[in-house]
């Protein structure tokens, strides 16, 4: 397999993820089914028909805490990939998952109390039934309908044929959510989803902070991940959102080994089954280096990565200079006001210009103009408009636009989109338009 990532802390060792997990030995006859009046109990588990998922009781990590959720049967190293009674676990191995009387999945405790629930409307339980499909999903059908699935509450893992995204109808935005720690399921400090504002780009929040941003989708890539090949992601694929009323990226591909999960200290990583190492093998994780972090570097601020892995080099944008040299912490401001500001807004004859930054993570915060076809016009659109501050026209997506802060600025070492920064006219020409002034 080519690798993608020039990093070399990329194939970290799977083992770490693998050895987090102790799975109990399935002793019953492998069945796909859950039906009312057959509880599963700790200890038996169930088996999705072509022998590849498996449900039921486990431990993670060095926890005794029991709780329920979906692995690999397939793969000898093991992967918890969703678990039901993430924050309500069971103390003892006493434990059972079975359809309730009002025909709810639900999980008891050795009292018979119930301790997770599907939560959905009564249904006559004798009608309703509960299996572990071929992609991993754990559904509960009422007659030939599914009422529930587990692809619809995701936890901290995305597998092909999951539709998790922004519904643009509800404005409900479902999110995968990290583990507190490796042997605690419980929701932790990093949700990772859609950009809410329809940008098509996927964010990684630590609470209400961005973490990370994926960069806006061109139909093939993400264009904020450095050097991503469209070779390596193929199948991968946005929904018809205007016509679905549902934004999300899926995968096309058959391949079931593939994953993504949110580990617990924010970092998404992508995985895959390597048959011919037995083990799990990291493609991609993001963020990965320190120019990855959102916004590491402040606003109107260019980041780049160090070679050696250290600090980075937080430079302000051509045009702009510190406002505090030498201290920890200064702003970038603009050195000379644009002309069509001191013209009070009025763009006529005046002197702005663009200056051209290659290389880079578009900023985030961009609007889409839909009306300028070619770039070209999308330069003309932007220069007669004094609100607008850059542009940026890209194949698969059109104009883009700045107008308000310009946040999240990353120089890629190689690869990256160029920028048109509007600058006074007065900045072009002179030599300490060229210099860089360090933070
Ligand atoms: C389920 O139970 C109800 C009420 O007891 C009954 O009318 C219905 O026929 C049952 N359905 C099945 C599939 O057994
Ligand atoms: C439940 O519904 C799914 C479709 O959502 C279907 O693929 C599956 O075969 C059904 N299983 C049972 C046991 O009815
Ligand atoms: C599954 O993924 C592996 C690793 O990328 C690849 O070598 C293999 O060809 C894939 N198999 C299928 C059926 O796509
Ligand atoms: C999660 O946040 C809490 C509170 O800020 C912090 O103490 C903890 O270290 C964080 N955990 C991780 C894995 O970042
Ligand atoms: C890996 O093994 C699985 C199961 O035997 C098989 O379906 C798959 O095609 C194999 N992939 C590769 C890349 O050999
Ligand atoms: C970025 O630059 C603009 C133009 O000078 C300025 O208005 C704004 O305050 C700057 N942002 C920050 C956070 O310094
Ligand atoms: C600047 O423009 C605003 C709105 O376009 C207008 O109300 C104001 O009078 C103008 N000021 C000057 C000094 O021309
Ligand atoms: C951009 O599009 C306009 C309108 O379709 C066209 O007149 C112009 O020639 C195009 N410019 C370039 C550079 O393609
Ligand atoms: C001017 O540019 C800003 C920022 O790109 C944009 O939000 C606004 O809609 C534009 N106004 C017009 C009239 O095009």
């Amino acid at each position: 397999m080519d690798a993608i990532y020039p990093t070399s802390n990329l194939f970290l060792s799977a083992s770490l993820i693998i050895s987090f997990f102790i799975l109990p030995t399935a002793a019953a006859a492998p069945n796909s089914q859950l039906s009312s009046g057959q509880p599963l109990v700790d200890g038996a588990t169930l088996i999705s028909s072509d022998g590849i998922f498996e449900l039921g009781f486990f431990s993670p990590g060095s926890s005794t805490n029991r709780y329920v959720g979906i692995w690999y049967h397939s793969f000898s190293a093991a992967a918890v990939l969703w678990v039901a009674n993430r924050d309500s676990p069971l103390l003892d191995t006493l434990g059972s998952l079975t359809i309730a009387r009002d025909g709810n999945l639900v999980i008891l405790n050795g009292h018979k109390a119930v301790v997770w629930s599907s939560k959905v409307a009564s249904l006559p339980s004798n009608e309703t039934i509960a299996e572990l499909l071929d992609t991993g999903n754990l559904v509960l059908n009422n007659s030939d309908a599914t009422v529930w699935q587990s692809f619809d509450n995701p936890g901290d893992t995305y597998l092909p044929g999951m539709k998790v995204g922004l519904d643009l109808v509800t404005n409900v935005n479902q999110v995968f959510t990290s583990w507190r720690s490796n042997d605690d399921p419980a929701p932790g400090n990093f949700t990772l989803g859609i950009a809410p504002d329809q940008s098509t780009q996927f964010f990684i929040w630590e609470g209400d902070k961005p973490r990370w941003r994926s960069g806006r989708w061109n139909g093939q890539v993400f264009l904020g991940i450095q050097n991503m090949v469209t070779t390596y992601i193929d199948g991968f694929k946005l929904s018809d959102f205007q016509r679905e009323k549902k934004l999300y990226f899926y995968y096309t591909r058959s391949n079931i080994s593939h994953r993504y999960i949110l580990m617990p200290d924010g970092v998404d990583r992508h995985l895959i089954w390597a048959n011919n190492t037995n083990n799990w093998q990291q493609l991609w994780a993001q963020p990965n280096t320190q120019c990855e972090i959102y916004n590491r570097c402040g606003n109107n601020a260019t980041c780049t990565d160090s070679t050696d892995g250290k600090s980075p080099t937080c430079s302000c944008l051509k045009g702009f200079e510190s406002d505090n040299y030498g201290k920890a912490i200064g702003r970038c401001m603009r050195r000379k006001p644009l002309q069509c500001e001191t013209n009070n807004g009025s763009t006529a004859g005046n002197s702005d210009r663009f200056y051209l930054i290659k290389g880079m993570k578009l900023p985030d915060l961009s609007y889409w103009d839909l009306d300028p076809t070619n770039d070209t016009q999308c330069k003309e659109a932007c220069m007669k408009n004094c609100s607008c501050k850059a542009y940026s026209y890209q194949a698969g997506i059109g104009c883009l636009t700045w107008g308000r802060e310009l946040v999240d600025i990353h120089m890629f070492s190689s690869g990256g989109n160029d920028f048109y920064l509007r600058l006074a006219g007065s900045e072009f020409g002179t030599n300490t338009m060229l210099s860089d002034h360090l933070l």
